[in-house]
């Protein structure tokens, strides 16, 4: 039975659907509401829209959460990442403000907590992951998205940003990478 991935983001269902090979997903059906982001943690705004949509379909649900942490900043925007420069905020505001923000060599992180709800069973998983990185001198690359163009890996040697690595090198290392392959590796002992 595939697995309802509790987002209203048609990007990201393609880009779990390319990333995750153990199960099918489905989206989630148009009847759900999912709860607005409040949670003060990745997990729990994720775990929020996860349980929602289990809740309502009575069908096995993932949902992720994610966003960047800045040392600068004490850990800022983190949840916020999307709403860093405003409510209504873009990916290019967003950006240009942490490049005010934060100073060039300075450590950043990219969170994502990825969960599963099983309504039949009651069980709940959380799978959280990081990529660690620091800030660029300047901006580089026209891949990826949000923060890449600024954002060095350094898992990745080479010194390029995130926004200048094909979508595979991301994937290897990335924090959504990771915590999709920790699901998997779980949901196939499981199974
Ligand atoms: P959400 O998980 O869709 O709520 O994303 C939260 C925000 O975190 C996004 O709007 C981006 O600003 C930022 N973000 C999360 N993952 C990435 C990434 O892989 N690259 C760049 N920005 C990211």
């Amino acid at each position: 039975m595939p697995l309802i991935l509790a987002t209203r983001n048609g990007h990201k269902l393609r880009e779990f659907r390319r990333l995750l090979s153990v199960t099918e997903l489905e989206p989630l059906p148009e009847t759900v509401e999912l709860p607005p982001e409040t949670g003060e943690t990745f997990v729990e705004n994720a775990l929020d829209k996860a349980r929602a949509a289990a809740a309502e379909t009575g069908r096995a649900a993932i949902a992720d959460d994610s966003g960047i942490a800045a040392d600068a900043l004490g850990g800022r925007p983190g949840v916020r990442s999307a709403r860093y420069a405003g409510e209504e905020a873009s990916d290019e505001e967003n950006l240009a403000l942490l490049i005010e923000d934060v100073p060039p060599g300075s450590g950043l992180h990219y969170v994502c907590a990825l969960v599963y709800v099983d309504p039949a069973s009651g069980e709940e998983r959380v799978f959280e992951r990081r990529c660690d990185g620091v800030m660029s001198a300047s901006r580089r690359g026209s891949g990826g998205f949000g923060y890449d163009p600024v954002f060095v890996p350094v898992d990745d040697v080479s010194g390029r940003t995130m926004a200048e690595l094909s979508a595979a090198e991301k994937d290897a290392i990335s924090h959504r990478g990771r915590a999709l392959r920790a699901f998997e590796e779980w949901f196939t002992a499981e199974r």
